[in-house]
């Protein structure tokens, strides 16, 4: 039997419909600030992230999935979408003497080693904003992220983490000082550090290992390098936050795989989905519209991962709580479909926001009637002889004790808006 890559997930419609739900809500929020959605391709140039992403992470060392086409053209499907966003911007001339607030969401492809909340195939949300160099941005971003996570009930359940990386010269002098500490402490290193040592420094802040984390107790600190700009910029974001009373811890550890980083990073981390606990991470990169060939440009953004939010939920309200369809209309007998069909479709023109399932297939009342049940819906609607001759469906109440009742098409109508408030 043919299965699935080790990595890529189905989601069925059970997991579909919360899936749906929360992204709704994540949307909504989105919209609310006036972002503005953009569709980009999944496969890119490979140049466009090992310039963007950076040649020395992980992402594009050992983690992109890249072919070539028919033509030899080296392509990759995309880890990420800060580097196409950018191109795409620049491509349509979107960045020349204006500012974009734009949103993404689709799927992005790491070659990762797969875990809880870890996957090949996951879908980001994500938003960048262009052109704006103030705190201002970098507060509307984050404020964004807790916007999230009070529409979906689960502000006590992630914390905000925050770092300042400078200005680019800040962190390129700071990479020079721990590469000068470090060289000498070389063979105390473990292995992925010392690989680190010359490709990308500031990744071993991030180490797990003790012995390297002992070493670094001596190390020149990245707050000590950070510019007098650089941190009147990090103040003015905590001001901010704090006037919005949004709680956060500063760690200065904090750093981010992503080359493209300058100035303000952040993750939203929640500690009960397990060892993969960012659900939402992002920052500013003022350099890389330039470095993607675009004149300089300051931006910064974030990307939330689905997957990560729709496990936070889980544990929080517990799996299964959300239904197939509001209503479910069954249909005694054949004769009466077409009457019943065109009652859906006027229910569905003046309640759009309910999910009015027919039945199909025929069978018995009481058969009909189990379908209901196992829709979850709240509503079951009968038409029969009955019901048909005299222009009144019946209502039936499928989660609470009440009587059935009898109604015309406009009073059920009525019934079922007063029901949603
Ligand atoms: P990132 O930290 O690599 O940043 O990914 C953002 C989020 O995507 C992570 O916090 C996580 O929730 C989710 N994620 C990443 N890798 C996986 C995976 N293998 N499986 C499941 N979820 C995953 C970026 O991608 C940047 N482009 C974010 C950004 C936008 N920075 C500025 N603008």
């Amino acid at each position: 039997m043919i299965q699935s890559i080790r990595g890529m997930r189905d989601v069925l419609p059970e997991e579909g419909r919360r899936w749906r739900r929360i992204e709704d809500r994540i949307r909504d929020v989105l919209v609310g600030h006036a972002y503005e959605e953009i569709h980009l391709p999944l496969l890119e140039a490979t140049e466009l992230f090992s310039r963007g992403v950076g040649e020395a992470t992980d992402i594009v060392e050992k983690e992109m999935y890249t072919l070539a086409d028919r033509d030899g053209d080296s392509l990759t499907l995309r880890p990420e979408g800060t580097a196409g966003c950018v191109r795409a911007l620049i491509e349509h001339g979107l960045l020349f003497n204006q500012t974009q607030r734009v949103f993404y969401a689709g799927p992005m492809f790491r070659y990762e080693r797969p875990q809880k909340g870890r996957y090949r195939q996951f879908y980001q949300l994500g938003a960048e904003a262009f052109g704006f160099p103030g705190p201002d941005i970098d507060a509307e971003l984050v404020l964004l992220g807790y916007q999230f996570w009070r529409a979906l009930g689960v502000t006590d359940q992630v914390r905000l983490e925050l770092n300042t990386l400078g200005s680019g010269q800040a962190r390129a002098d700071y990479r020079e000082a721990l590469v000068a500490y470090l060289t000498p402490l070389a063979d105390r290193l473990d292995e992925d550090s010392r690989r680190r040592l010359t490709r990308n420094p500031l990744r071993i802040l991030d180490s797990k290992n003790p012995e390297t984390q002992a070493l670094l107790a001596d190390a020149p600190r990245l707050p000590d390098y950070v510019d007098a700009d650089g941190q009147a910029h990090f103040d003015g974001l905590r001001r901010l936050l704090d006037a919005m009373e949004v709680p956060y811890v500063v760690n200065p550890g904090l750093v981010r795989g992503l080359d493209y980083y300058t100035h303000t990073v952040f993750e939203w981390i929640t500690d009960t989905i397990g060892a993969q606990g960012t659900v939402c991470a992002g920052g500013r990169y003022d350099g890389l519209v330039e470095r993607l060939g675009g004149r300089p440009t300051p931006g910064a953004g974030f990307a939330l991962g689905l997957e990560r939010v729709m496990l936070l939920l889980e544990s929080a309200e517990g799996a299964g709580a959300d239904s197939a369809a509001d209503v479910y209309l069954c249909v005694m007998d054949p004769a009466h479909q077409a009457w019943a069909l065109a009652l859906a479709q006027k229910l569905r023109d003046a309640l759009p926001a309910f999910r009015i399932r027919t039945h199909a297939g025929g069978g018995k009342l009481k058969n009909q009637m189990k379908r209901a049940d196992q829709s979850g819906a709240r509503f079951a609607i009968v038409v029969g002889e009955d019901e048909v001759a005299r222009g009144a469906p019946a209502l039936k109440h499928l989660r609470e004790d009440r009587p059935q009742e009898s109604l015309t098409v406009d009073a059920l109508i009525a019934r079922l808006s007063a029901a949603a408030d």
